[in-house]
């Protein structure tokens, strides 16, 4: 077994999940699609209340990972565990037996995931968005999960959007509904996948605001982004990937403030050219 990467600065305060270990605890990853290795083993620890920033050019296997991590996606070697919880599969006595679709459906339950393309559903307000999956998948009781529904919009907001439908919101708006519905299924660890990549850029920072909220109040979170500013200010951590491996992490300040992989710094000074953060 790979050694699992030191994670955490200034003292590491924060928490370890179930049994001591990292929330997420990611041990030599691989994955190919049609005889293309995507992910040549990743190892990736997020302790309990970490945010982790993945930063990679175009094609480096980010999103992959992250699809792996929700189960979107079966692995080919290696293990992730969410919660001392081993996904995908248990293990009996060192032998792996796959879990069937149900404990893999309770696995993911735990996991919430915020893509770039919002896919809210467009015939149901904005409330009905956010309560769907508690009621329909967790089977929870309409009155609580409206009750915290209501509350989550107000965090995002959007408390006097509730009755709009999807169609009548800004690109902005609707990526915030769409974290209030993740977060409504009060999920262990939230997966942002470029989460603001698809909007215009004056929308960027409504929906950055309210994930920097989020890393606050204590959510862990791994988040695929190209905004640098936000990961240095907001990221614990920060792993730079390329070509289906993790070439460099540690700290922003020392990651994207003084890289040491030539492969970083050109990443790097791409971005820079391509944005105005710096
Ligand atoms: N379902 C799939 N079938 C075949 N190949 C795939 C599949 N999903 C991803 N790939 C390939 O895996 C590689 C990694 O893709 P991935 O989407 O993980 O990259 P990424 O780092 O998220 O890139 P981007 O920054 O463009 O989103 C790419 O070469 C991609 O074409
Ligand atoms: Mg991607």
């Amino acid at each position: 077994m790979t050694e699992p990467a030191a994670t955490g600065r200034d003292g590491d305060a924060r928490g370890a999940g179930r049994d001591g270990i990292p929330l997420v605890h990611a041990v030599n990853v691989h994955k190919a699609f049609h005889g293309n290795e995507v992910l040549k083993g990743i190892d990736m620890d997020v302790r309990q209340g970490q945010v982790v920033c993945l930063l990679g050019p175009s094609g480096s296997g980010k999103t992959t990972f992250l699809r792996c991590i929700n189960q979107l996606e079966s692995i080919d070697g290696g293990r992730i565990w969410v919660d001392g919880d081993l996904m995908g599969y248990r293990d009996a006595g060192g032998r792996l037996h796959h879990l069937t679709d149900k404990q893999v459906a309770a696995q993911r339950r735990e996991i919430g995931m915020v893509f770039q393309r919002f896919n809210l559903f467009p015939h149901m307000t904005v409330l009905a968005n956010v309560m769907e999956a508690p009621v329909q998948v967790k089977g929870e009781r309409k009155t609580e999960v409206k009750e915290r529904a209501v509350q989550l919009l107000d965090r995002v907001g959007l408390a006097e959007k509730a009755d709009a439908y999807p169609g009548q919101l800004s690109g902005g708006q609707q990526q915030r509904v769409a974290i209030a519905r993740a977060l409504a299924m009060q999920p262990k660890l939230m997966l942002f996948d470029e989460p603001t990549s698809a909007l215009d850029p004056e929308l960027v920072g409504e929906v950055l605001t309210v994930m920097r909220e989020l890393a606050a109040s204590g959510m862990t979170m791994i988040v695929v982004t190209h905004e640098m500013a936000f990961a240095r200010e907001v990221a614990d951590h920060v792993v730079f990937m390329d070509a289906g491996v993790v070439v460099e992490q540690g700290p922003p300040r020392e990651v994207i403030g003084n890289p040491q992989h030539d492969r970083t710094r050109a990443f790097l000074s791409r971005m820079r050219s391509e944005s105005h953060d710096g």
